[in-house]
């Protein structure tokens, strides 16, 4: 059995965790494990920017004012006021890491452009691929950096836990030669990302199953405000096209929404139109499409000449091209898709969770700044923001407790993975997400989250019944985590007795005062049957 050893064990190697890593590294060594190739992460999808105050018009305050009113009153102040006012020192960490933000025409300032819920220009971007720009600039440090190590290709199963609820690092499935790794870390940081792909259509690459999520809930850790699940309002229709995402940026530079009849239809459901925060403007799309029984709407951005738009919106010009849309002569055909949980594991803003030796940071942490919606660009914001501030306070902690030594391991069983047919696994694997996307969408109901429970439970349940019985295999980790955190999205659905920001129930249209607060809930309300 092997056994690795290490200060600080990061699961995940998207901006979140080679962020925070390179901050550790300071004064301690790290190990990065990471599920897939290292650069393969949501991060590297990214198309819009980050948000950050930049401007001597813009304010603060500003930014602040934005973020708590497309939270829906759910947004902690305190916390929104943290990430915005140290947002432009991460943004110089950036530049001195070598970032190519993109410029203005002078080229002596940061371009800046606007999306939905911004009163102001503030999103610093590099043309629209953000995220292969920060992932690269992070990857090259990382690997320049003498104590940070990586181990690809390595999915992680469980967390280790000790009977005092210390977490002590994990288990983690090499997919290269088939076996399970024990990791043993003083601190563990959570930096696994999303869980887009618990829905049928989403903008979030295969990664993104909501692995973090899973196992910090099954090790007892609280799970917060899972309802809020953010759908992009602007994903590419094309039946070859998988999850190919069309900026809100474009927005930001004027593109317009129509329907199939060619009419405007954005300001009849808001009046700052194009720019209303995504919850509306998805909710819109949806409702234009379920009146008219189209399967799609159009974003049209015709106004601007090609040449602009190959400079602007390199990466979103070639891409549509490819699919034979020349986006300089022709409307986008778009839909909206699952595309960020601003809900998650509870931490504060220096990551922390409710179990000791256990750190999450980016997608998968909930700090509380995103509220009932998360605000364009204040995710990348938000996961540098706590990147720095889990590592200031990690540099804090005694070192005396040492890496764990003596550890009861239970190492999961690794069976020959052909003894299962794919076809089961495959199957459940569609049948949940095909499930959330129709009953647990944009729009829901008291029924249809009813159903979702009764046929996520079974495929939870199904999903336990053969991990237990043929063991660990990389589809089984994953369908199992898929499960469980649909499972969890379902049941904080039904908590809430509300409609508010990104969790719209037909049966209760409007904010209830009384629900203003979190959707928490824990392993061990189900021992005690408190889950919905
Ligand atoms: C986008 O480019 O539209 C995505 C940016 C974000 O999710 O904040």
């Amino acid at each position: 059995m092997e056994i690795l050893k290490t200060d600080i064990l990061v699961l995940g190697s998207g901006a979140a965790g080679l962020f925070f890593a390179l901050k550790a590294s300071r004064f301690a060594d790290v190990l990065v494990v990471t599920k897939k190739k290292i650069a393969e992460s949501n991060t590297y999808y990214a198309q819009g920017g980050i948000a950050s105050v930049t401007l001597k018009e813009d304010s603060f305050e500003r930014h602040v004012a934005d973020t708590l009113e497309a939270g829906q009153g759910l947004c902690k102040r305190e916390a929104v006021e943290i990430m915005v006012s140290e947002g432009p020192d991460r943004i110089r960490d950036l530049v001195n890491l070598g970032v190519r933000f993109s410029k203005t025409e002078s080229g002596d300032s940061l371009a800046l452009t606007r999306e939905g819920g911004h009163s102001a220009p503030r999103i610093v971007h590099c043309r629209d691929v953000i995220g292969r720009e920060l992932e690269t600039a992070l990857l090259d440090a990382v690997r320049a950096n003498g104590r940070i190590a990586a181990r690809e290709d390595c999915l992680a199963i469980d967390l280790v836990v000790d009977a005092g609820r210390r977490v002590l690092g994990c288990y983690a499935l090499d997919r290269l030669s088939n076996r399970v790794v024990a990791v043993l870390a003083r601190h563990t940081v959570l930096a696994t990302g999303g869980a887009g792909k618990i829905y049928l259509y989403t903008s979030n690459p295969d990664v993104a199953t909501g692995d973090g999520i899973a196992m910090a809930y099954r090790a007892g850790a609280e799970i917060a405000n899972l309802e809020f699940v953010q759908f992009h309002p602007t994903c590419l229709y094309h039946s070859e096209a998988k999850s190919f995402l069309v900026s809100e940026a474009l927005r930001g530079e004027g593109a317009i929404l129509r329907n199939l009849d060619g009419e405007t239809f954005m300001k009849r459901y808001d009046p700052r139109g194009e720019l209303a925060p995504r919850d509306i403007v998805a909710r819109a799309i949806d409702r234009e499409m379920k009146k008219s029984g189209d399967k799609f709407v159009l974003l049209d951005i015709t106004h601007k000449s090609g040449e602009w738009l190959k400079k602007r919106f390199p990466h979103v010009y070639e891409n549509c091209l490819a699919f034979g849309i020349d986006i300089s002569r022709q409307p986008i055909p778009v839909v909206p898709a699952a595309h960020y949980m601003c809900g998650g594991v509870r931490v504060d803003m220096d990551g922390r969770t409710d179990l000791e030796g256990l750190m999450a940071i980016g997608e998968v942490a909930c700090t509380g700044v995103h509220g009932a919606n998360r605000l364009a660009s204040n995710s990348l914001l938000e996961t540098l923001v706590l990147g720095e501030r889990c590592a200031a306070r990690l540099a804090t902690e005694p070192r005396s407790a040492g890496v764990p030594a003596d550890v009861d391991l239970v190492f999961p069983e690794v069976r020959d993975p052909r003894a299962l047919e794919t076809v089961i696994l495959d199957h459940d694997w569609d049948l949940a997400r095909r499930v959330m996307w129709d009953y647990v969408g944009i729009v829901r109901s008291v029924e249809r989250l009813a159903l979702a429970r009764g046929r996520i439970r079974q495929i939870l349940d199904t999903a336990e019944r053969l991990y237990a019985e043929y063991g660990v295999s990389g589809d089984m980790v994953e369908l199992r985590n898929i499960a469980l955190v649909s499972s969890l999205v379902v049941a904080s659905a039904i908590i809430r007795k509300e409609s508010r920001g990104l969790h719209y129930v037909i049966d209760y249209p409007e904010s209830d005062p009384a629900w203003r607060k979190d959707t928490l809930i824990k392993k061990e309300m189900e021992s005690r049957r408190e889950m919905p």
